[in-house]
């Protein structure tokens, strides 16, 4: 079959290349020359393990090809994938649904033979009806669907969830849409990966109430952790404890310094402006965002009270380990990092950091916060190390040349990484997330 992808960043550039190894005929398009260009070098815009690899011989094999044109790459595409960016719309945190109503306009334009467009962007209850209105003013001869499709794909970890997913949800509100997408999923079907078919309207929502509810149990978590902290309790045991009882489950109950990424804090944000546009309030939603919110700073301030208080802390040296919102990726999109950072440089304390993959994105984010070039540097002369994304090359420094390059063994690990006994033993004052 062949599959147009629009919008070649994250979304599609992992999808197209994941449908092409599954023995699609791929086109990925994308407005940016030097984005495409690029790809047709092999050089892939983000960091994500094993895309380059994907790409390059997909590309050899001749089943997914680059380009900028979508007049050219949805010539003959039976299913046409909008996987373009919904930011959140500066000012009003509604999302930004600019460019899926361009490229929807493009395509009713450009279309010459049947075809499903497909909405993989993550958009609000509602668009798909949208998306059908423009392109159904081009009045098209010729047979189309527009369906809904999320992602549920995490980075760092997107080919494995693509391949080898929980479920995939298809809105579809017609024979035609739920058939060619069949076809689309076939190899996964085969694989036994649940195919959902529901309306559209309702797959358009799985997406929001997914990750809704994910950011929920996190920042329940979160919560729990410090109350543990307070009444003496190890959040680790008590997620452990409730997380063994299959109707919680054991996932997303690792306490930390909040969540961050591209995806929880825009979709919660969005889903609060729908629930507020339908006049139906999601209060849970709204208690998480604000409380992740608040979190950040809150994990800053955690740094200065070990570096022993504000009085203390003025003039004082930090080390932070690892930058982006989680490991294996560089996106630094609502990082804890950035409010931890800041917080400290308000307490008058210096920053230094480290991360593997993100310091380049993260250099224009963070005025004033030196970069280093490894671990070890940023913790020369540190008063206190602060692990803020549990990259695996922080869970297992080598504790005693920490200890001999820091100025004082204070280490505040924001992630759970490291055995409050091991490292205390190795005379370090330490400091973690909801274990007391
Ligand atoms: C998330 C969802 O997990 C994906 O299913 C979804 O497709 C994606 O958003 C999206 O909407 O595109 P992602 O943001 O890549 O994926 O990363 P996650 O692994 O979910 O982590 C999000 C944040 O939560 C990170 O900051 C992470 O550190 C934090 N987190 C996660 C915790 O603090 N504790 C946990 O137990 C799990």
């Amino acid at each position: 079959m062949k599959i147009a992808m629009v919008g070649s960043g994250y979304v599609g550039l992992v999808s197209g290349a994941c449908l092409a190894d599954f023995g699609h005929d791929v086109v990925c398009i994308d407005k940016d020359p030097g984005k495409i260009e690029r790809l047709n070098a092999g050089i892939m815009p983000i960091y994500e393990p094993g895309l380059a690899e994907l790409v390059a011989s997909n590309v050899k094999a001749g089943r997914l090809s680059f380009t900028t044109s979508l007049a050219a790459g949805i010539d003959g595409a039976q299913a046409i994938f909008i996987a373009v960016g919904t930011p959140s719309r500066r000012g009003d945190g509604h999302a930004d649904l600019s460019y899926v109503y361009a490229v929807a306009q493009e395509i009713g334009e450009n279309l010459k033979n049947p075809a499903v467009v497909v909405t993989k962007s993550t958009v609000p209850v509602g668009t798909g009806d949208e998306v059908e209105r423009i392109i159904g003013a081009a009045n098209l001869p010729h047979q189309i669907a527009v369906v809904s499709n999320p992602e549920f794909l995490r980075e760092g970890a997107a080919i494995g969830d693509f391949k080898r997913p929980d479920r995939i949800v298809i809105g579809a509100e017609d024979e035609f849409g739920r058939h060619v997408m069949q076809e689309v999923y076939r190899p996964l079907f085969l694989n036994q990966a649940p195919l959902l078919f529901t309306s559209r309207r309702s797959s358009e929502l799985i997406k929001y109430a997914a990750n809704a509810f994910l950011a929920t149990k996190i920042t329940f978590i979160n919560e729990i952790a410090d109350l543990c902290e307070k009444v003496g309790g190890d959040v680790q045991d008590v997620a452990r404890g409730i997380g063994l009882d299959n109707r919680i489950g054991s996932k997303f109950l690792h306490a930390g310094p909040g969540y961050g990424g591209s995806c929880f804090p825009k979709d919660t944000l969005a889903l609060l402006k729908t629930a507020e546009d339908y006049d139906s309030p999601v209060r849970i939603v709204e208690a998480v965002a604000k409380v992740n919110e608040t979190r950040k700073r809150a994990m800053g301030r955690k740094v200065v009270e070990a570096l022993g208080g504000a009085d203390q802390a003025r003039g004082k040296r930090v080390a932070l380990l690892g930058l982006t919102f989680k490991p294996n990726t560089d996106d630094m999109r609502d990082a804890p990092a950035i409010a931890i950072a800041r917080t400290l440089q308000d307490a008058g304390v210096d920053v230094v950091a480290y991360d593997p993959e993100g310091m380049e994105m993260a250099a224009p984010l963070m005025p004033g916060v030196q970069m280093a070039q490894s671990a070890y540097e940023a913790i020369t002369g540190a008063d206190a190390i602060a692990l803020v994304t549990e990259w695996d090359a922080f869970r297992a420094l080598d504790l005693d040349r920490v200890k001999a390059l820091a100025r004082a063994p204070v280490l505040v690990d924001l992630r759970n990484v490291y055995r409050p006994d091991e490292v205390r033993a190795k005379g370090f004052a330490y400091t973690s997330v909801g274990r007391s």
